[in-house]
């Protein structure tokens, strides 16, 4: 078979610190976990091949710093994306509500052509925590910023964990599948 030309796939992960980004990531490519917490400086990406529907895409996954001030991130580094994931945590309310605003800096750093669609998706991390301490009534709240705050439109969301690789590769295959769409 001949050496096509592989489809890279450039998807940015975004929210609050401490969500699991580079967690859910490394869950993802390199099939690890750690319970130590070790903040994201800047931004550093990992790629991955997958196959969607026959064919070979090349995912460069983007991790990014949640807290601000280790963000350092020029506009080229939102140019081309295909995908933006946008990540919060299951037990922390804020990192919830604070979708939109991540949602927000992307459409705003990025200039997309298409900001009504497109492609964005809601990851929910750390869901094998214990029930008491997630976000009670999750949904509603998830309609509300569904509905509000993240401009109206509805996007798949993903409930994951990172610890436990619960739905991780389901999640980033369809991100995969959602990055070949916009590419
Ligand atoms: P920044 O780089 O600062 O933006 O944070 P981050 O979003 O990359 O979070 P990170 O992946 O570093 O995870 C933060 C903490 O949450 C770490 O202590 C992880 O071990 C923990 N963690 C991540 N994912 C999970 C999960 O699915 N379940 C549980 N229980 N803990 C998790
Ligand atoms: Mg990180």
């Amino acid at each position: 078979m001949s050496a096509r030309k592989k489809t890279l796939l450039k998807v940015i992960v975004l929210g609050d610190l401490g969500v699991g980004k580079t967690s859910l990531m490394q869950q993802f490519v390199n099939k690890k976990f750690s319970h130590q917490y070790k903040a994201t400086i800047g931004a550093d990406f990992l790629t991955k091949d997958l196959t969607i529907d026959n064919k070979t895409v090349s995912l460069q996954i983007w991790d990014t710093a949640g807290q601000e001030r280790f963000q350092s991130l020029g506009v080229a580094f939102y140019r081309g994306a295909d995908c933006c994931v946008l990540c919060y945590d299951v037990t922390n309310e804020k990192s919830l509500n604070n979708l939109s605003s991540w949602k927000d800096e992307f459409l705003v750093q990025s200039n997309v052509s298409n900001p009504q669609d497109f492609p964005f998706i809601i990851i929910g991390n750390k869901i094998d925590v214990d029930e008491s301490k997630k976000i009670p009534s999750l949904q509603k709240k998830l309609l509300n910023i569904t509905n509000n705050q993240l401009g109206g439109l509805n996007y798949p969301l993903f409930e994951t964990s990172a610890k436990d690789s619960i739905n991780v590769e389901t999640a980033f295959e369809n991100v995969a599948r959602m990055a070949l769409q916009q590419e």
